[in-house]
């Protein structure tokens, strides 16, 4: 059987952050495929959440993050981007704490929908119950989706939180660490709304969680004090006894 042609979605070249004299990031290189779950794992400092923040250009609003290298995204270099709003709206992000809007379940999801223009209720309705249903929340809030959002518990808002990264149809969903304050059964039934979406988008999932990565990714990148130490599909990364000692060693318990 032939291979289909791997695309890909997000190109890292040479990837350095500082932020003042701590050096976040150091000469990443890493590609992201269209359509793959790719995981990033490693300790506590790796530069995990610098790297996701780089993709959708966060790190302007830091005065003290000073970044170099390339990063491209379909071929085009981010950083030449006038917008990096527009940026931003091509990319969902889910932070670890669900981060709720006051408002209602339903102005949750419909918040940047409308702010992009859609306005026409029926259509609004429609991407409401679709990007709840996708966060496999639907069935629990439909009949109460003008209650505050602030009022579900911590799981059902952080499938709110990824309803709401959904509504705007990215193209790649970022996804950090989203199950530390969430139970094992919400976490199990995120982890299949994450395997659903990815037939639709990219997904990069940073994660401490080493057997989340293992059931969930494609590949596996292991991050260690802002380096890449290396990226692979899973069933190498987390199978052999060879290759980098770090990896093994990380990925087998040993530290972290
Ligand atoms: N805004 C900032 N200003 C100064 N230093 C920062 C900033 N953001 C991150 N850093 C530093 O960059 C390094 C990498 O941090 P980062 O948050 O990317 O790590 P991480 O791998 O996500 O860690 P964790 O698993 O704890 O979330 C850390 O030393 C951190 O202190
Ligand atoms: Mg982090």
């Amino acid at each position: 059987m032939v291979e289909a042609a791997v695309r890909n979605k997000i190109e890292i070249d040479n990837l350095s952050v500082r932020f003042g004299r701590r050096q976040a990031l150091d000469s990443v290189s890493l590609e992201v495929r269209e359509n793959e779950i790719l995981a990033i794992i490693g300790p506590a400092n790796a530069g995990k959440t610098t790297l996701l923040n780089c993709l959708n250009r966060m790190t302007d609003f830091i005065p003290d993050a000073k970044v170099s290298g390339t990063i491209r995204i379909d071929g085009q270099d981010i950083h030449a981007l006038r917008d990096g709003a527009a940026l931003r709206r091509r990319i969902g992000m889910v932070f670890p704490l669900p981060v709720g809007l006051p408002m209602s379940i339903y102005d949750n999801v419909a918040f940047a929908p409308r702010m992009a223009g859609l306005r026409d209720q029926r259509r609004l309705d429609a991407e409401v119950e679709s990007c709840l249903t996708q966060a496999a929340l639907w069935d629990e809030v439909k009949d109460r989706l003008g209650d505050l959002g602030t009022k579900l518990s911590g799981g059902q808002q952080q499938r709110l939180t990824i309803a709401r990264a959904l509504s705007l149809a990215p193209e790649i969903l970022c996804l950090d660490e989203f199950s530390i304050a969430v139970d094992p059964v919400t976490t199990m039934k995120i982890e299949e709304v994450i395997k659903s979406l990815k037939t639709r988008m990219t997904v990069i999932l940073v994660t401490n969680l080493v057997l989340q990565a293992k059931r969930l990714a494609d590949r596996t990148a292991l991050l260690l004090d802002g380096r890449l130490i290396e990226v692979d599909k899973n069933e190498v990364i987390f199978s052999r006894s060879t290759g980098d000692v770090k990896t093994f060693q990380y990925v087998q318990g040993v530290f972290g």
